[in-house]
């Protein structure tokens, strides 16, 4: 069953045509990830998949629904965790709602920091304000998490760290998740499908099996197939 469907005829900045004729359907509880030379319109596809862009050609169906604004179904996780430094832990990951604390306690105890609550996000490290709002991402009840390099500005451990929480919380809340990435490995160890966004969009399927095992050798010719199409150009950045 189909979670979310992405369908871009054609997006726009001013005379510049940065993406057009993508489709990406995104199957209920899988993970897909999202590589590309910096540039080629990641960022784009996400915000328009998150109905925050609504200035394309095309259409978001979220479970058959159009998709034209921000929705509850849909969560957003970027790269910075952008609390609101002024809130504590707890109401930035219920901000905008009544505040329902038994729902944030158990959030907050399945990214790890529970008791948290109260800490300021100038209190936390960067590793421990990702967890935040990955908490805040799932607090609505997401059917769809998308992140945006979520864990790029983060240490080698606390990263791996977080990609198992990702991959844990993605299981046991049944969402379905499209990452944008830099890192192919991460790619490789997160994901069952790893689109190629360049000048068309190129699909990876991955082995099934779960759990994975971080630098898989199955998975060495698909990095390999990956970095060498990059390389050709055809992910060029488009100028
Ligand atoms: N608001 C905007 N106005 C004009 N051009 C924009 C705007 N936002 C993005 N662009 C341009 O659109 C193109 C795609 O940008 P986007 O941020 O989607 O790329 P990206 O693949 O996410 O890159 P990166 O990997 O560096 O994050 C870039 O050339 C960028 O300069
Ligand atoms: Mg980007």
């Amino acid at each position: 069953m189909t979670a979310l469907e992405i369908a871009i005829a054609e997006k726009r900045h001013g005379e510049r045509t940065i993406l057009r004729d993508v489709n990406v359907a995104l199957r209920s509880g899988e993970v897909v990830s999202l590589v590309g030379a910096s540039g080629c319109g990641k960022s784009s596809l996400l915000s328009i998949a998150a109905g925050l862009d609504t200035a394309y050609r095309g259409r978001v169906l979220l479970d058959g629904a159009p998709v034209a604004g921000p929705v509850d179904g849909i969560g957003l996780i970027f790269q910075e965790p952008r609390l609101f430094p002024w809130l504590s832990a707890a109401h930035n990951i219920g901000f905008g709602d009544a505040l329902d604390l038994d729902r944030i306690a158990a959030l907050l105890n399945e990214v790890g920091l529970e008791g948290r609550g109260n800490a300021l996000p100038h209190r936390l490290s960067g590793g421990q304000a990702q967890r935040v709002a990955l908490a805040r991402g799932l607090y609505r009840r997401p059917r769809v998490l998308l992140l945006d390099e979520p864990f790029s500005a983060v240490d080698a451990f606390t990263r791996m760290q977080l990609q198992d929480l990702l991959l844990q919380v993605a299981r046991d809340h049944r969402v379905t998740v499209l990452l944008v990435t830099h890192d192919i490995d991460e790619a490789l160890y997160l994901s069952d499908r790893v689109l190629l966004l360049g000048d068309e969009l190129v699909e990876y399927a991955l082995p099934a099996a779960r759990p994975k095992r971080r630098g898989d050798a199955g998975e060495a010719d698909v990095k390999a197939a990956i970095l060498q199409r990059m390389q050709q150009g055809g992910l060029a950045q488009r100028a």
